[in-house]
């Protein structure tokens, strides 16, 4: 089949404001005037943070991604398989969409064309990773999305004659509150047709604290420079006056909620001035800034997701090593 140029294949639905200022500014202040103090985990992926990110993924102490493209690259064949033809393939949280590559590849190999819609909220990012993908596949079409996962299902509009697989990978459903992720795969669910439509999601597997914390507490130093960039960017958008060697990057499991967290510790006692907050926020010795938790799963805790969801397992795939998991659902 002769080639068309990518810019015929591709096109891009942005939504608007995305991470505004005005709502990131409003969540730093909430943020470090509660107690706790905490930052949403969403403000670590600008380009900077989502290029970090990818460092990250590729850390001998993050298994996650080994894991997991492990998992795809074993068992791609068996997923596409469930695929009809003309199935739409949606992608939450695409980044560099490196491990959805092996799928979009596979699909290619059975099908010969392919319909992928990546939803990210780093636009730089959709468009390198897109373009990549465009140049790298010529039966290949594109319409992604920059927004958040909620706002860009709705703004893909998806279309119900079409079948569709949404895959979420890399385990992102950790890092939101049980009750979030629920009603959000609740959402997820009301997208699929019964009998037709697959989610394919990632999970991280509860295991020893020693792996867990090492996998967020790497060795380089990666994950801290990602847990800084919040500040980094606080001071540059915001006009903060963070002195990063006033903080360290605490990760450790907090095995009654199956999680692990990362903070941002004050090693001693300040203020720290915000220019456009107009406000100086304290820090005592020792306090911290509770920047993101990764939530790790049991296999009941998988069922109960999909019993509560309208969802039930079709199949799951696991490692060689057992750390992590791929689940195909359907609808009920
Ligand atoms: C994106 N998310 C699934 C990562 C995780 O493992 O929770 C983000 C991350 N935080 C620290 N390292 C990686």
């Amino acid at each position: 089949m002769p080639e068309s140029s990518i810019e015929k294949r591709f096109s891009m639905i942005s939504t608007e404001p995305l991470n505004s200022e005005a709502n990131f500014a409003k969540d730093v202040h909430e943020g470090l005037s509660s107690k706790p103090k905490t930052l949403p985990s969403i403000y670590f992926y600008d380009y900077q943070g989502s290029l970090l990110f990818e460092e990250i993924c590729r850390l001998p102490e993050y298994y996650l991604t080994r894991a997991e493209s492990e998992i795809l690259e074993t068992y791609r064949d068996e997923i596409i398989n469930h695929l009809e033809k003309d199935t739409q393939l949606v992608e939450l949280g695409s980044g560099s969409s490196i491990k959805t590559q092996l799928i979009i590849e596979q699909f290619l190999d059975e099908y010969k064309k392919a319909h992928y819609s990546p939803i990210d909220i780093s636009k730089k990012m959709l468009k390198n990773s897109s373009y990549s993908l465009l140049n790298r596949y010529s039966q290949l079409h594109i319409t992604s999305v920059a927004a958040e996962y909620n706002e860009g299902l709705k703004h893909l509009n998806l279309e119900n004659d079409k079948a569709k697989l949404i895959i979420w990978l890399g385990s992102s459903i950790g890092n939101f509150h049980p009750d979030e992720s629920t009603e959000f795969v609740k959402q997820l669910s009301q997208q699929l047709e019964p009998q037709r439509d697959y989610c394919l999601i990632g999970f991280d597997l509860r295991k020893d604290r020693k792996i867990l914390e090492q996998a967020y507490d790497d060795a380089e130093g990666i994950t801290a420079q990602f847990n800084f960039n919040i500040l980094t960017r606080i001071n540059r958008d915001l006009g903060g006056q963070f002195d990063l060697h006033n903080f360290r990057h605490l990760a450790r499991y907090n095995e009654d909620e199956g999680r692990v967290e990362m903070h941002l510790v004050s090693e001693q006692a300040q203020q720290v001035f915000i220019r456009q907050l107009n406000n100086h926020y304290q820090f005592e010795t020792d306090e911290t800034i509770h920047t993101e938790n990764s939530y790790k799963f049991s296999q009941s805790q998988i069922d109960n997701l999909a019993r509560q969801t309208g969802l039930y397992v079709h199949q799951r795939w696991f490692d060689s090593q057992n750390l992590f998991t791929l689940v195909l659902f359907r609808k009920v």
